[in-house]
C-alpha cells in the first residue's frame, strides 16, 4: 500500500472509532480519475479513455444493530460534520442533499436493485480534492458500493456497481452525469487507461506509460470549482438528445463523418454535435498509439480535444484556457481541459524535463491576472478501487 494511502487508512479507522465506538470491519478505498480523452461522450453512448489517480477516497466500514446507515466526512463542513443517520427506508431520491446524498444514494441505489442492507456505519475520508474535475463524487459513491456490498454479502460484478452508482448520481443526487467516472474508478489498472465504450459496455485496457517517450502527465487544479447540477451539463446533454434525433440516429457514435452534421440547421446544435463526433475520433486515434506503445504522439490529440471543448461545446473556462495557453508556450506536448467543464482541472502532457518550466509559465499566467496559483501534481495511471484492510 503506498505510504499516503495507508495514512490515511489510519486516520479513517481512527475517525471510526472516535465517531461510533469499536473497530470497523474493513477499510475501502476508490481513486479519482484522470480523462486522457474522449470528453462530453459518454452520456451519447461514445469512447472515452480515463486512467485512474493514486487518490481517492476511503471509507472504514461496520456493521451497526438495526436497520439504519450512519455516515460521516472528514471533508464536510459546519452542521453537515455530524454523523448523519438515516433509517434505510427513508432513503428515496430528494430526501437527502449535500455530500451525504451520494453514500446514501449509494445505499439506495444497491436496495432499489434488490439487493438487502443492513444497519451500517460510514466513516469517509479523502485525499482527493472535491470538485476539482477529478471525479471525487464518483470515488465516494464506488468506495461506498464496495463496502456495503462486501459487508452484507452483496454479490455484483464492477460494471454493474459501475451501473448502480451512476444511478446514485442520477436519480437520487440528481447530476445527469453519464457512466465514465464510475466505471474509471472500478475497473481501470494500475500504468494503463481504460477504453470504454460506452454504448456496449466492452472494455480495453491499453499500456499508458508516458515516462517511455520521456514525457509526464501533469494534473493543473485551476482552483475555479464546477458543479454538474448547475444546468449547464444537463443543457449539454439535451442538445446531444435533440441533434441525435434530428439527424435521424440511434446514438451520436452513429455519425462517423464530422460532415454529417452539415444537416443540422441549428449552428450551436451543429458545434454541439461536431465536438462529440469528432472527438469519439480522436479517442480512437489515440487508443491506437497506447496500443503502439507511441504515448509521445498523444500531444497533438489532447490540446485538438480542448479546442472543440471549447469553441464547439463551449464548457470551457477563462483559467483553463489560459493554463493550456501557457503550458503549450512553455513546450508541452499537449494539453486540454478536462470533465464536465466549467471549473475543475486540466491535464497537460510535458516532456519531463519541462515540468517546472511549465508550471511555472502556468503560476506566472495566473500572477499577471491575480489569480491564485494553481495546484499542479503529477498524475501516475493507478489501479482502482479495492479493499485496504
Ligand atoms: C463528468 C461526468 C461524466 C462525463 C464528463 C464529461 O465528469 O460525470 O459522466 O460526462 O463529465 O466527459
Amino acid at each position: 500500500m503506498a505510504v499516503a494511502t495507508a495514512k490515511i487508512a489510519d486516520r479513517v479507522v481512527g475517525a471510526y472509532r472516535a465517531r461510533y465506538g469499536g473497530e470497523p470491519e474493513g477499510v475501502w478505498f476508490a481513486p479519482g480519475r484522470v480523462n486522457l480523452i474522449g470528453e462530453h461522450t459518454d452520456y451519447t453512448g461514445g469512447l472515452v479513455l480515463p486512467f485512474a489517480l493514486p487518490v481517492g477516497v476511503v471509507v472504514a466500514a461496520g456493521r451497526a444493530p438495526g436497520e439504519a446507515i450512519a455516515v460521516w466526512s472528514s471533508q464536510a463542513r459546519g452542521d453537515a460534520h455530524d454523523v448523519r443517520e438515516v433509517p434505510l427506508r427513508a432513503l428515496t431520491p430528494g430526501a437527502v442533499g449535500g455530500w451525504a446524498a451520494y453514500p446514501l444514494g449509494m445505499a439506495w441505489s444497491l436496495r432499489a436493485a434488490g439487493h438487502p442492507l443492513s444497519g451500517t456505519r460510514l466513516a469517509i475520508d479523502a485525499d482527493l480534492p472535491m470538485g476539482a474535475g477529478l471525479s471525487s463524487s464518483a470515488a465516494l459513491e464506488c468506495a461506498t458500493a464496495l463496502a456495503l456490498s462486501e459487508l452484507h454479502g452483496v454479490r455484483v460484478a464492477r460494471p454493474e456497481i459501475a451501473a448502480l452508482a451512476s444511478r446514485a448520481e442520477n436519480e437520487f443526487v440528481g447530476a445527469p452525469t453519464g457512466i465514465m467516472d464510475q466505471s474509471a474508478a472500478l475497473l481501470c489498472r494500475a500504468g494503463h487507461a481504460l477504453l470504454l465504450d460506452c454504448r456496449t459496455g466492452a472494455t480495453e485496457e491499453l499500456p499508458l506509460n508516458p515516462a517511455t517517450a520521456g514525457l509526464t502527465l501533469l494534473v493543473v487544479d485551476t482552483g475555479a470549482r464546477h458543479a454538474l447540477t448547475d444546468g449547464r451539463y444537463a443543457q449539454r446533454r439535451r442538445s446531444c438528445e435533440e441533434a441525435t434525433r434530428l439527424l435521424r440516429v440511434a446514438s451520436l457514435r452513429d455519425v462517423v463523418d464530422a460532415d454529417d452534421v452539415a444537416g443540422l440547421a441549428d449552428p450551436e446544435l451543429r458545434r454541439r454535435a461536431r465536438h462529440v463526433v469528432t472527438e469519439n475520433r480522436r479517442v480512437l486515434a489515440a487508443a491506437a498509439l497506447l496500443r503502439r506503445g507511441a504515448p509521445g504522439d498523444l500531444g497533438p490529440l489532447l490540446t485538438e480535444s480542448h479546442a472543440s471543448l471549447r469553441d464547439n461545446f463551449e464548457v470551457s473556462w477563462r483559467r483553463a484556457d489560459v493554463a493550456v495557453e501557457a503550458a503549450l508556450l512553455a513546450g508541452a506536448a499537449g494539453a486540454r481541459m478536462m470533465g464536465g467543464g466549467f471549473g475543475g482541472s486540466v491535464l497537460v502532457l510535458t516532456p519531463a524535463a519541462g515540468i517546472s518550466q511549465v508550471a511555472d509559465a502556468i503560476a506566472i499566467a495566473y500572477a499577471r491576472r491575480r489569480w491564485p496559483a494553481p495546484a499542479v501534481a503529477v498524475a501516475a495511471p493507478s489501479a482502482g478501487a479495492r479493499r485496504l484492510r
